[in-house]
């Protein structure tokens, strides 16, 4: 009870909507009939409290759902399967990344969830009509419909915030094309999963939807100096060919308006906190979209610093990115080439993604056999697959069978979510 009275704010909803004079009897008036209703619908039985603990401990939707839905009417029995999220899927690539992402989109595909692929400007158009070829030809994808491309492809600077722009660009066409997805994920063409679909859906399934995950800390160190404070200029905002950034003078001072976080660049994000980021219905998300389009690798920056900075979600985000990825010590720009010989490691670190691979390794193969099942040409099968064992059909999608994947993902959510260092990790 205490959580709804904290989330909701019901006693302080007049107080909290500081509004024009000619608006607040109105709006004291609606609220009091809100409170009725919900006090009413309560007793009535008709709201019910989530049951399960983590519900409690993490709440999941929030004021949107009562508003909007959940007043009018009594909330209908779950359709069966319906605890399986959905995910969204953002699949980025360059010149010569064709083949790599249509790999990687069989390997991570599952009918529940939703993909957008990228191919960016640099990559010639010849590979854009081959991939849209390939889609329109592909029977099961073509039957569930739920893989989409992004047509106007977007002109990517590395490491400027036309990176951050295609994502959000990405996020908007994931929301507005689907109304039901639980958590958006980025990938890049040189990333590959090391879990099936139905390992990684059904260890999310058992994970509060609000939760964000998203490597971070506030200690900048080198970053400092190397990038809160120089200030560049992205070309690939403004111009049709694409050059590098260059920098502009003087410096600026770190930002008192708002702290600065840091981290990794790979993320998965609760639809509800996309939503924030692209409605913009608060103007923290806004104001920080400008402030880093000077800054330089934005990407590994700009979600941190809106989520570690929003007092609605600063306490959703679990400092974990998913992904398994070697650096040299000390890190250089680019991390390790992963090949066979990383194997072990790879799947030791219980973590669903890797990264980076070369197009067509011979490690891709091992981890297509060993860990996913998948034979080549095929999507990774799952409980979904109905017939032969390439996947050619889909037969219940809610249907799960997670295999050893799972009880990796099973230890990587101990340690991250349900453990104290949930807490202790968070916006630090
Ligand atoms: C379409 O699929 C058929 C058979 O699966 C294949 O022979 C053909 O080359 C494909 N066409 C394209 C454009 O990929
Ligand atoms: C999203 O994915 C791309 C890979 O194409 C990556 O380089 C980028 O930094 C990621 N993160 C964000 C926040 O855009
Ligand atoms: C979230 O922000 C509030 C207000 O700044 C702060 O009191 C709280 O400690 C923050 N929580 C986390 C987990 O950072
Ligand atoms: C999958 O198997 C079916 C039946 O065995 C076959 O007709 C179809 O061509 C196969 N598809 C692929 C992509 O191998």
């Amino acid at each position: 009870m205490e959580y709804f009275n904290k989330r909701l704010c019901l006693p302080c909803l007049p107080f909290a909507l500081v509004l024009e004079k000619r608006w607040s009897l109105p709006v004291f008036v609606s609220a009091l009939v809100v409170g009725v209703l919900v006090v009413t619908a309560f007793n009535m039985g008709l709201l019910t409290s989530h049951s399960t603990v983590n519900a409690v401990v993490f709440p999941q939707r929030s004021e949107k759902s009562i508003s909007e839905s959940t007043l009018s009417t009594a909330p209908a029995p779950p359709p069966p399967g319906a605890d399986v999220p959905r995910l969204a899927y953002l699949i980025s690539g360059s010149k010569s990344d064709l083949d790599s992402l249509w790999r990687l989109l069989l390997a991570i595909y599952h009918p529940r969830n939703i993909y957008i692929l990228h191919l960016d400007r640099s990559s010639p158009p010849a590979d854009k009509v081959e991939l849209a070829a390939r889609l329109a030809n592909h029977s099961l994808f073509a039957t569930v419909g739920n893989v989409h491309i992004i047509t106007k492809a977007n002109t990517i600077t590395y490491k400027g915030p036309t990176m951050v722009a295609n994502t959000l660009h990405a996020c908007a066409i994931l929301l507005k094309k689907s109304k039901d997805w639980d958590w958006f994920i980025n990938l890049s063409a040189s990333d590959y999963p090391l879990v099936t679909q139905d390992d990684l859906l059904f260890a999310f399934s058992k994970v509060p939807r609000n939760l964000n995950f998203m490597e971070h800390t506030s200690k900048l160190g080198w970053k400092e100096e190397q990038r809160a404070k120089p200030m560049i200029v992205d070309p690939g905002l403004y111009k049709t060919t694409k050059s590098d950034v260059f920098w502009a003078l003087p410096k600026r001072e770190l930002p008192s308006a708002f702290k600065l976080f840091t981290g990794s660049a790979w993320m998965v994000l609760s639809r509800e906190f996309v939503e924030f980021c692209i409605w913009g219905w608060d103007n923290l998300p806004r104001i920080l979209l400008m402030y880093y389009t000077n800054f330089l690798s934005s990407p590994e920056g700009y979600f941190q610093t809106v989520i570690c900075n929003s007092l609605e979600f600063n306490s959703t985000v679990v400092n974990y990115d998913l992904h398994y990825i070697s650096w040299d010590i000390p890190p250089k720009q680019h991390p390790h080439v992963l090949t066979l010989k990383d194997f072990e490691k790879m799947v030791r670190s219980n973590a669903p993604f890797a990264r980076k691979f070369k197009k067509d390794d011979a490690v891709l193969d091992t981890i297509d056999v060993e860990q996913l099942r998948r034979t080549k040409g095929s999507a990774t099968p799952g409980g979904w697959c109905m017939g032969d064992l390439n996947c050619s059909d889909v037969g219940d999608e809610g249907r799960l069978v997670p295999g050893p994947g799972y009880e990796r993902l099973a230890q990587i959510i101990d340690k991250y979510v349900l453990s104290k260092e949930f807490q202790r990790h968070q916006c630090r």
